[in-house]
């Protein structure tokens, strides 16, 4: 079993996404979130899930809060970090001690809408202003790059005559981002299992 970090900001509803999902080569043994009042907080608590908090504002610096990060990824034996809703920056450091580890998921069809300042309601409401008719949700890897890591898995939605940024958000998470991150999840759950297998 791999044993997988959720790392979160907000409501978490992809992180109950991922607890309501039958993971068979990965554990959700732990939930980060980088601010104390994050709902996604209570989804773990009622899962019996371990929370903690860990919050940019209390460390100097980038490599500081990244290795606070590590040190309590590490002291939880994770092997795998899953990002749903985490508004934080994550520096080198990070992304160096779980390399093609990290997965995201993004709520638009990545390289549209992504990247520096596009999070939250502005991808959409961006997607709105572009008059697209179709956007969706990527899963990726992270590297350095914002949004700019391997593509895993992505998912078409339709956007509908008179959407808000809103209307068109819940959409994209019920028709796509609930969907793909559990999957997303599980596939790279499997191939860090074979791996870890393949080494013993
Ligand atoms: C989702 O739209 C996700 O794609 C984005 O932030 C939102 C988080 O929502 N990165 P939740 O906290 O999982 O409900």
């Amino acid at each position: 079993m791999i044993r997988i970090a959720v790392l979160v900001s907000g409501g978490g509803t992809n992180l109950q996404a991922l607890i309501d999902s039958d993971l068979q080569h990965g554990k959700i043994e732990l939930v980060v979130s980088s601010r104390s009042d994050a709902y996604a907080l209570a989804r773990a608590a009622n899962a019996g899930i371990k929370g903690a908090v860990c919050r940019r504002k209390d460390y100097d610096d980038q490599d500081a809060y990244d290795q606070a990060l590590i040190a309590l990824l590490r002291e939880n034996e994770i092997d795998m970090v899953v990002l749903a809703g985490f508004l934080s920056i994550l520096g080198p450091a990070f992304i160096a001690a779980y390399p093609d580890k990290i997965l995201n998921i993004h709520p638009s069809l990545i390289p549209s809408f992504c990247g520096k300042g596009y999070y939250g309601l502005r991808v959409h409401e961006a997607a709105l202003e572009r008059g697209v008719k179709v956007t969706g949700a990527t899963v990726h890897l992270v590297n350095e790059i914002p949004d700019g890591g391997r593509i895993i898995l992505q998912k078409a939605v339709a956007v509908q005559e008179g959407d808000t940024p809103e209307v068109l958000q819940r959409r994209v998470m019920e028709e796509a981002e609930w969907i793909l991150l559990p999957k997303a999840t599980e596939m790279l759950a499997e191939k860090l299992e074979e791996e870890k297998n393949a080494s013993c």
